[in-house]
């Protein structure tokens, strides 16, 4: 197969990459360098450097005998997101919406998306499972469910063949070491308690340590992003091969708290990582945790580095290597 992988340069993108390469695939990476990285491209991979608001060379991209695209481009920071919902509209919506119609016009039948967790805001149940109700609590979350609609008419209208994967809490990295770029200005977890422990922050803020949780702490279900990535090469030759579209979760079912990463991670490190409780941080969940049931009997998917040692281990392998001591 001959996937296109637009975001292809970033932190998940990257690791989707390295997957299908080893999976044998052909692979084109198109991605505009905004968030996307030049380190993590691979030379067995060729690499279009174009924003997907570009529609001419997104169709030209398309048409060299893509089968797949797998689009991960889009503004992921869900506090950003609610204080500038116009950048998230134009690049999540629109860009997806050029994406979408450049598949279409290059007759490419099959695209891989990334979705979120996000779309299902605060929990009514858990583990969450595909059929919880979609309430996303913030802009961010909006946009992936309005593409998960647009996704379904496309394939209604147009037999265009989707895979939607909703992650949980993406982390980790290439556990061969063969990723190595960092993502400017992380606002998740655990590049955070990383950068505390090579002495680029002073300390982790804990938003909250009074939650209805064992420990006062959130509780995530953090996912490795190379299992994240093999799901990608699954779902791709999945819904080729039964000509049907599919949702699903990718989480490893386990929830972690906010203090058992801390704890970890000093662990494993070996630094102090100091830390502030304070606030609530608004529109957090107390509890995530996902049914990943669905990924696992359709596509034979499963987890194998989402164990937190793991998770822990190979961040701190690359934080290690590009701030060394
Ligand atoms: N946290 C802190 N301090 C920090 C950063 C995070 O205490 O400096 C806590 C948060 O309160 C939360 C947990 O660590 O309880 C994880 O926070 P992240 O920001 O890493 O991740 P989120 O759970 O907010 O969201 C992530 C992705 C979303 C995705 C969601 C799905 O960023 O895109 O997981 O579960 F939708």
């Amino acid at each position: 197969m001959h996937a296109l992988i637009i975001g292809g340069a970033g932190y998940i993108g990257s690791h989707v990459v390295r997957e299908f390469l080893d999976a044998g695939h052909a692979v084109a990476v198109y991605d505009n360098l905004s968030l996307g990285r030049t380190e993590n491209l691979f030379p067995e991979a060729t690499f279009v450097e174009a924003d997907i608001l570009d529609y001419d060379t997104l169709l030209a991209a398309m048409r060299t005998g893509i089968d797949a695209v797998v689009h991960l481009a889009a503004f992921k920071a869900a506090g950003e997101s609610m204080e500038q919902p116009q950048k998230y509209a134009l690049n999540n919506l629109n860009g997806t919406v050029n994406i979408l119609n450049a598949a279409l016009d290059a007759g490419v039948r099959n695209i891989i998306f990334s979705s979120s967790a996000a779309v299902y805001g605060e929990p009514t149940y858990i583990p969450i499972d595909e059929h919880h109700p979609c309430n996303p609590e913030n802009f961010y979350g909006f946009t992936k469910l309005e593409i998960e609609y647009l996704l379904k008419w496309y394939d209604r209208l147009k037999g265009l063949r989707f895979a939607a994967l909703r992650y949980f809490n993406a982390a980790g990295y290439d556990v061969d070491g063969r990723i190595t770029g960092l993502e400017n200005n992380p606002a998740n977890l655990l590049p955070i308690v990383m950068e505390v422990a090579v002495g680029k922050r002073d300390k982790l803020q804990i938003f909250g340590d009074n939650y209805r949780t064992d420990d006062g702490t959130c509780v995530r279900d953090y996912v490795h992003v190379s299992d994240l990535a093999a799901a990608h090469v699954l779902a791709c030759d999945y819904i080729h091969d039964n000509e049907v579209s599919l949702t699903v979760n990718l989480g490893s079912e386990t929830g972690v708290s906010v203090k058992r990463v801390v704890e970890e991670a000093r662990a494993l490190t070996g630094k102090p990582i100091p830390v502030d409780v304070v606030g609530r941080r608004p529109g957090d969940p107390g509890k995530l945790a996902a049914s990943a049931q669905k990924a696992k009997r359709n596509l034979g998917w499963k987890p194998r580095y989402s164990d937190v040692a793991t998770l822990i281990s190979s961040t701190w392998n690359v934080y290690r290597k590009n701030f060394p001591a």
